[in-house]
């Protein structure tokens, strides 16, 4: 069996397009459809009720265009509404980044001292320290909230003197200490990939940074697998963007997330409210 409905992938904004790209790198036959909800970034400054009203809204809204799985490309929402989505949609597919995002972190570790890099929001609900120690339950964890990292991408400032400058202050707590630093470093929101250059830069070649992208892309590939629903079409899959705010913007950065531009003329501006 085959199934040549797309998959449909959501964010707060452009950072959840860093996983679109490891999906359109591991499945490039599978249509994607993206959606950023640029109207209502930040979410990770919000709370876990608002953050999941949200997260249910856009899922709503990909299944109108029939998608056969969603991934929650962003970890403030997979931390808090991966549950109720999963719950309120059964059978339908949902995954999240937070748990391949650890996976990557505990395999990348000599040293069993993680951190994790990620907004307020997740680090307040401790997800990725809940995942890392079920998975690795002598690992120590800490984490480190970097609110202003997701401005500074959303601007396309990503790898600018001033997120060094942001990066040095952020990571200053972590560092400090040698003997408690971490070795790998988790980037726990879809927003800090292109902070990576940056973020490499102030720590040196000694840590390992990591992000959920591939981990998630092949969480995707596998539940595909498992649950019949890869397509069989042979041709290139193709992508398609909603953005409830300034699809004009969404195109024009967004290509920095991506990897690769994005069309103005495939951003369709859209209302989740509705
Ligand atoms: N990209 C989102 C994440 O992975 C959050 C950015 C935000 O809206 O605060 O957590």
């Amino acid at each position: 069996m085959s199934d040549a409905r797309a998959i449909g992938v959501f964010d707060s904004g452009m950072g959840g397009l860093t996983v679109l790209r490891a999906l359109r790198a591991q499945l490039p036959h599978e249509d994607l459809i993206y959606l950023g909800d640029t109207a209502r970034l930040p979410y990770g400054t919000k709370s876990a009720d608002t953050v999941t009203a949200y997260a249910l809204q856009a899922t709503k809204q990909l299944l109108r265009h029939d998608v056969k799985m969603v991934v929650i490309a962003c970890n403030t929402a997979s931390a808090v509404a991966i549950g109720p989505l999963a719950t309120q949609h059964a059978p339908l597919p949902v995954i999240g980044v937070v748990e391949p995002g650890a996976r990557a972190g505990v395999a990348a570790t000599r040293s069993n001292r993680i951190g994790v890099l990620a907004t307020e929001s997740t680090v307040k609900g401790g997800a990725y320290a809940r995942a890392i120690s079920s998975l690795a339950p002598e690992a120590h964890v800490r984490q480190q909230a970097c609110a202003l990292f997701v401005a500074l991408a959303e601007e396309g400032w990503g790898t600018d003197a001033i997120a060094e400058d942001a990066a040095a202050r952020y990571l200053k707590p972590l560092f400090s200490d040698p003997a408690t630093a971490p070795d790998t470093l988790v980037l726990g929101c879809t927003h800090f990939p292109v902070l990576a250059p940056a973020i490499a830069k102030v720590l040196g070649n000694d840590v390992t940074l990591v992000d959920s992208a591939a981990t998630t892309a092949q969480a995707v590939a596998d539940a595909l697998q498992a649950h019949d629903l890869m397509t069989d079409h042979g041709t290139a899959g193709s992508e398609r963007f909603l953005a409830t705010d300034a699809p004009e913007r969404f195109a024009r950065v967004g290509g920095l997330f991506f990897g690769t531009d994005i069309d103005e003329n495939s951003v369709e501006l859209i209302d989740l409210q509705l």
